[in-house]
This record gives C-alpha cells, structure tokens and sequence, in this order.
C-alpha cells in the first residue's frame, strides 16, 4: 500500500519529519543529499522519536537518548546500544510528493 508522507518541499537535505501512518503509526521521512528514505520512527533501543529527538549526520542517524546510530538507507545499527535493525520502506518521488510502500 503507497501512503503521501510528505511534499519534497517540506523536508530539505539533512532533515527528518515524524509522520503517523493512519494517525497511529510512526515512520521517520528522512531527506539526505536529496533522496528520501523511510523508516520506522522509534528508536529500536528505547522508542525514542529518531525524526524529532535524532540528528541525521550524513546517512546516519543518532538517537538523542542514548546516542545509538542507525543507517538511514539500510535501517542497520551501527552504534551501541541499538542491535536491532529499523524496518525500511521503499520510496517513491511522484512530481512534488513522497511516498512509501508501507506493504
Ligand atoms: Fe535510542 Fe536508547 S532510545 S539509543
């Protein structure tokens, strides 16, 4: 199923947004060096908001309440504490609107 997450406008490089698929699941949108990627929004660690609460370094994001790390593209933890990987969904830019294949 291809959900709208948000206009290409609304999220410049380097950002993140928090959206709530069907007003109760959180993805995180992430915009880095201008291709979007979405993944599950809370931390695997301890379900902080990776969107609001992270800082996106590059294609990597960190948490901002333990400092664990996530690849952005793969969803795969790469920094303690986080071991268990973020679900990642395809993407897909159709004129000024993303979109995600949340299945
Ligand atoms: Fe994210 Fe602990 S809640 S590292």
């Amino acid at each position: 199923m291809r959900i709208r997450v948000c206009g290409v406008a609304e999220l410049s490089p380097g950002r993140a947004k928090r959206v709530l698929l069907d007003h109760r699941t959180p993805v995180a949108v992430f915009n880095v060096a201008g291709t979007f990627y979405v993944t599950d929004d809370d931390c695997t660690h301890g379900l902080s908001s990776l969107a609001k609460d992270g800082q996106v370094e590059g294609d990597e994001v960190e948490c901002g309440w333990h400092g664990g790390r996530f690849n952005i593209i793969s969803g795969e933890p790469t920094g303690s504490p986080c071991v268990i990987r973020l679900n990642t969904y395809a993407v897909e830019v159709i004129a000024d609107d993303v979109f995600a294949d949340v299945g």
